[in-house]
């Protein structure tokens, strides 16, 4: 069910640095510190705005990747960013319908139009899903799949090889305490969610939608929630404009 995949690790750096000079910094860390390690791919999404400079910063085993896109038709759409424009940035993966967009800018259907969007462009979608909370009842077994079916339903499966599913409990993400769900916990969520994703698209196709695992990940459990919770990779929020933890996270996975 579980098909074994060099990991996957994103960098999701939302509206941070602050500055072009400090995104600059954080990468030229990360791009020396990781420069020997082959086994893992990395993908940076910076701000938009620094994209370009960070592209010239990258390193050819450093991936670029974008934390949102415009998928509709047009030009006027003041404050957007189409799609088009973020292929030119050379980015390769798009995160789509994050939680922190979910709660105040992406209905369940602009993340379905997205998603597919896209994946006819031939980009990686980041698919984000998750729970709000964790009740005894196990009622978000249920929210996720909902999730998963409104983001998928009338999803052709010949356009499903650049999907990515990046499950990320809201609870977890930003979390103070920084606690990230167990292993344990996340490996159930994964075989629901390949379960889920079955159901849709078929066996064939279901065991190669890598899932990502997201909320608090740090140097010091990412080993564990990678290989007890049995994902394909991980999207790592405050700990990826660390460059040294970063980098260190990246190093103790590798291994
Ligand atoms: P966090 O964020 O790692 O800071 O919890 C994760 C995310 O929002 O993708």
């Amino acid at each position: 069910m579980f098909k074994k995949t060099k990991p996957l690790v994103i960098a999701n750096w939302k509206m941070n640095p602050e500055t072009e000079q400090e995104a600059k910094n954080i990468v030229l860390e990360i791009k020396e510190g990781i420069k020997n390690i082959k086994k893992i791919s990395t993908v940076i999404c910076p701000p938009v705005i620094f994209m370009d400079s960070i592209k010239k910063t990258l390193s050819k085993s450093i991936y670029l990747g974008a934390q949102d896109a415009f998928v509709g038709s047009g030009s006027s759409h003041t404050g957007e960013i189409s799609l088009e424009m973020i292929k030119k940035t050379g980015a390769k993966y798009i995160l789509v319908g994050h939680s922190e967009r979910r709660e105040t800018e992406d209905t369940e259907e602009e993340i379905r139009e997205k998603v597919s969007g896209v994946l006819k462009s031939d980009l990686k979608a980041v698919l984000c899903i998750g729970e709000n909370e964790r009740s005894e009842h196990g009622d978000y077994y249920h929210e996720v799949k909902i999730q998963i079916i409104s983001a998928l339903t009338g999803l052709q499966k010949k356009y499903t090889k650049n999907l990515i599913i990046a499950y990320e409990p809201v609870w977890a993400i930003g979390n103070k305490e920084n606690k990230a769900l167990n292993s344990e916990n996340l490996y159930e969520m994964a075989i629901f969610i390949k379960k889920t994703l079955n159901d849709l698209f078929g066996q064939e196709v279901a065991k190669n939608i890598p899932i990502l695992y997201g909320g608090s990940v740090n140097k010091n459990n990412a080993k564990e929630l990678l290989e007890n919770g049995k994902v394909n990779g991980l999207l790592v929020g405050r700990e990826s404009l660390k460059g040294q933890n970063f980098v260190e996270m990246i190093k103790k996975i590798a291994v």
